[in-house]
């Protein structure tokens, strides 16, 4: 039985409204002429940073500080949001996913269990991003699983790979794929007819995320279960090589790999086992609901074949999505979102539907839906659908700016949080000056929100989820930008391993509080707690500690 309430803060009143701004992908890095947050004109941001080291400090958003396996796993936003909501470190998937396949616990676990049994007869089809990004998924864990399921007897195996180019360098899925083929050749050595059966870039097949476009979902569908696609190829490499010239790894169109009869080599069938690898949810929720729902409506699936399926993880611990799993997926439980609105803290959430679950799903622990409908109100702004966000640089950063000020002004809440995903979602297309005009409107969109603050006299709280848009250029180990074999610069898509800032402030921010100086380590699991004194509580003991102090002049 969890105890709701939360004690009273010994100082800091209850009642001032807060907005909680994340600006996705904003992390801090040397002045250069790559790290378009210094290149844009950020006032708001930039002034902001004048009030360190009281109100203005460094926050850690990778690695260990969000429960990954290791400080070189850059952050992202699925791990930051749940350690921002959180206000505890919980080990991701990525870290259980590892520690359960070198256990072997795995293969004993009623995931695989249940998928074995179709192992006689039956193939077993394996579908995620193939990268060793550490995001969603990562190729060693699909090389373990590849061996794993073989050994304890899938006779036949068929690969649906999504290519990368967003967590890892755009060009890298030509090697990912060459290694893939090599494993496969090797199980098929061993008598086990290993393929890969059908593929597509990540942004384009399969991985949308938030209900964003469905179609994304339906191209793989018909690439994975139906073994329909534009383009056809006897071999994965040269698939992936060939539609290169016409699209980044990203991108890249569906294909399926056929036989020497045109014939698709793994399209999904009656019973046949599916694992949908990635430990991510976000970009799987999608194609969990299309694998698992009988009564299904977002897309025609022309053929709904009587499989198995399991996630490697479990996705949505409220929807129970999918039924089945392979690991059992962090127990993210006692939010600060679900005390908050325990304790009588209206709360309003926006951001633009690419990135609507981040503050709402993620920061409730992956659960869909609000703790309590009387108490909260979260507002998606639907995303332009079908875009580069390089096109679209702005995205909808103004319009979550005004719906946050209008929650704000109509005094209806005492948090309006949100997410502002313009450094991340142009960061991740790699192109330097969308990124640059993507920075400034994240910034405006912070002043917006801070004027409205000030207006009511409340409290802000300005932060990031990871680094982003302040690097965009691969680097050597003495921060030199790297160049490739053409003399090319390579272009950083992906997110970094620097820290994030957090600035407080706004005219209800009670006299005396500033950043403590104790807590030099501090990441983002500690702003739970901050938030929570800012509200007027003391966070649960177990939280990670507040990163502010109120001292007496
Ligand atoms: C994505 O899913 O877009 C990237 O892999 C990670 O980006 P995010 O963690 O910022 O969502
Ligand atoms: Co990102």
């Amino acid at each position: 039985q969890v105890s709701w309430k939360l004690a009273d803060h010994p100082t800091l009143p209850k009642g001032k409204t807060l907005a909680l701004i994340v600006l996705d992908g904003w992390g801090e890095y040397k002045p250069d002429e790559y790290n378009c947050i210094h290149v844009a004109q950020t006032p708001t941001m930039d002034s902001l940073k004048q009030g360190a080291p009281e109100k203005w400090r460094l926050i850690r958003a990778h690695g260990q500080a969000v429960g990954l396996p290791t400080e070189d796993d850059m952050g992202n936003s699925e791990v930051g949001h749940n350690a921002l909501g959180a206000g505890r470190i919980f080990a991701q998937g990525a870290k259980l996913v590892d520690i359960a396949l070198a256990s072997g616990k795995i293969y004993g676990g009623e995931g695989f269990k249940y998928i074995s049994e179709c192992f006689e007869k039956g193939t077993l089809h394996l579908i995620g991003l193939l990268s060793d990004g550490g995001v969603h998924s990562r190729l060693d864990q699909l090389q373990l699983l590849l061996k794993g399921a073989s050994e304890h007897g899938a006779k036949r195996i068929r690969v649906h790979i999504l290519t990368d180019g967003r967590d890892v360098l755009d060009g890298s899925s030509v090697g990912f794929v060459e290694t893939l083929e090599s494993d496969l050749a090797k199980l098929r050595e061993n008598g086990v007819d290993a393929r890969i059966a059908s593929g597509g870039g990540r942004m384009y097949v399969t991985m949308d995320r938030y209900e964003n476009d469905w179609d994304v979902v339906k191209r793989g569908w018909d690439a994975q279960v139906r073994g329909e696609a534009p383009h056809k190829f006897t071999n994965a490499v040269e698939a992936v090589k060939k539609l290169r010239e016409n699209a980044n790894d990203q991108y890249l169109p569906p294909f399926v790999i056929v036989d020497e009869n045109e014939k698709a080599v793994g399209p999904i069938e009656d019973g046949d086992a599916v694992v949908t690898f990635n430990f991510r949810a976000d970009r799987m929720v999608m194609l969990a609901k299309a694998l698992e729902y009988q009564d299904f409506d977002k897309f025609d699936r022309v053929k709904v074949p009587k499989i198995r399926y399991a996630g490697m993880l479990q996705y949505d611990g409220e929807l129970k999505l999918p039924g089945h799993y392979l690991v059992s997926p962090p127990e993210i439980d006692r939010t600060s979102g679900e005390y908050l609105v325990h304790n009588g803290v209206r709360t309003f959430a926006c951001s633009e539907t690419v990135k609507f679950g981040h503050v709402t799903f993620f920061w409730n622990g992956n659960r869909s839906g609000c703790f309590n409908p009387e108490m909260e109100e979260y507002v998606e702004i639907p995303s332009d659908v079908g875009i580069t966000f390089n096109v679209q640089p702005k995205m909808k950063a103004l319009e979550i700016g005004e719906k946050a000020r209008d929650a704000i002004l109509s005094r209806k809440f005492d948090q309006v949080r949100v997410n502002i995903p313009n450094g991340d979602m142009v960061g991740h297309t790699g192109d330097i000056q969308a990124t640059v005009v993507a920075c400034k409107a994240a910034d405006e969109a912070v002043k917006m929100i801070i004027d409205a603050i000030e207006q009511v006299g409340g409290i802000y709280v300005v932060t990031a989820d990871h680094g982003n848009a302040e690097d965009m250029v691969k680097r050597n180990k003495s921060g030199q930008p790297l160049y490739d074999k053409s003399g090319k610069l390579q272009i950083l898509t992906s997110h970094t391993c620097q820290p994030v800032p957090i600035a407080i402030g706004g005219p209800g921010l009670a006299a005396g509080v500033r950043f403590r100086n104790d807590v030099p380590e501090g990441g983002l699991a500690n702003v739970a707690a901050t938030v929570m004194n800012l509200h007027g509580y003391v966070a649960p003991n177990d939280y990670e500690p507040t990163l502010i102090e109120v001292v007496n002049n």
